[in-house]
C-alpha cells in the first residue's frame, strides 16, 4: 500500500510504528531510504558468508520481515533457526504472514530487543533499528549481542548516520531530501514526516559505530555499503 501517512494538513508529532505505519511500511521504507535493496541484498551475502550450521539468526527490529527474509532464503547451512523480534504487535504480526511459507524454522517475537536473549548466533542483524534506541542503552545492547554470538559470528548494522563536517552533512541532507521527491514525497509529506521523527530517531557518525563496537568486544569492524547518509555496518567477532 503507497505511503500517505503524512499527507495531512494536521500537526503530528511522536511516530509510532503502529497499524498505520505498518501498513505502508515496505513502501515507505524504499522511498525514504536510498540504497534500501542494496542493504537487504547485503544481508543475504553475509548470511552466506558467515552464517554456521546449528545456530540462530537473529532481527531485531524486524518490521515486516523484509530482512528475516533476506536471511531464511539466502541460507546454505543446516538447522538455523531465524528469530524476528518487535516490539509493534502490528509489525510482528506483519513479520509472521510474510514468513509463513516462506522461510523454514522461524520464531517472531514481540517484545523489546534490549530485553530478549541472544543465544548461539552466527548473525545478528540491527538493520535500521538501533537509530530507535536510547543512545545510552546503545552500548548495553551491541555488547549483549557481541556475548550471544559464537566465535566468526557478525552483527550487521545498518543505520542513518550524520557527519562531523556541516558542508558535507547540508550536501547530503539535500541529497537525501532530493531523493524523497524523487519518489514522490511532496514538501508537506517530508516536512510532516521529519517532525513526527524528530527526537524519536536519533542518529550517530560513523566514528561512535566503531567505538561502541570496539567496547563490545568486536575485532573488527567496518562500513560495507554506503548511500548518501546510510550506512552499513559488519562487526566481525573473532573466530
Ligand atoms: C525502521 S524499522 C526496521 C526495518 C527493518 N529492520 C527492515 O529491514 O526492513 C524499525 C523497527 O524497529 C522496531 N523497534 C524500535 N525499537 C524497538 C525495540 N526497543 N524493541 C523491538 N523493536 C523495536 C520498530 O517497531 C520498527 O518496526
Amino acid at each position: 500500500m503507497r505511503d500517505e501517512l503524512f499527507n495531512t494538513g494536521k500537526d503530528l508529532v511522536g511516530f509510532t510504528f503502529d497499524a498505520k505505519v505498518a501498513a505502508v511500511f515496505d513502501d515507505m521504507v524504499r522511498r525514504s531510504v536510498p540504497g534500501y535493496q542494496s542493504m537487504i541484498e547485503m544481508i543475504g551475502l553475509m548470511v552466506k558468508t558467515y552464517g554456521q550450521n546449528h545456530t540462530n539468526y537473529y532481527d531485531l527490529g524486524t518490521s515486516t520481515g523484509t530482512s528475516a527474509i533476506a536471511l531464511g532464503v539466502n541460507n546454505p547451512y543446516k538447522n538455523n533457526r531465524i528469530i524476528a523480534v518487535d516490539n509493534s504487535i502490528n509489525m510482528a504480526q506483519k513479520c509472521q504472514e510474510n514468513l509463513t511459507n516462506r522461510v523454514k524454522n522461524f520464531k517472531v517475537i514481540c517484545a523489546d530487543i534490549e530485553d530478549v536473549a541472544i543465544d548461539n548466533a552466527s548473525v545478528v542483524v540491527l538493520n535500521l533499528t538501533l537509530q530507535f534506541i536510547q543512545p545510552e542503552q546503545r552500548q548495553v545492547l551491541i555488547t549483549k549481542i557481541y556475548q550471544g554470538l559464537n566465535k566468526g559470528g557478525v552483527l550487521i548494522v545498518s543505520e542513518k548516520i550524520h557527519f562531523e563536517d556541516e558542508k558535507k552533512q547540508n550536501n547530503i541532507t539535500k541529497l537525501h531530501l532530493d531523493f524523497k521527491r524523487a519518489n514522490g514525497y511532496s514538501e508537506l509529506e517530508i516536512a510532516n514526516k521529519r517532525q513526527a521523527i524528530e527526537n524519536i530517531l536519533i542518529t550517530d557518525n560513523e566514528q561512535t559505530h566503531f567505538e561502541r563496537f570496539k567496547i563490545a568486544g568486536f575485532h573488527r569492524s567496518f562500513c560495507h555499503f554506503q548511500c548518501l547518509n546510510f550506512a552499513s555496518f559488519l562487526a566481525i567477532k573473532e573466530a
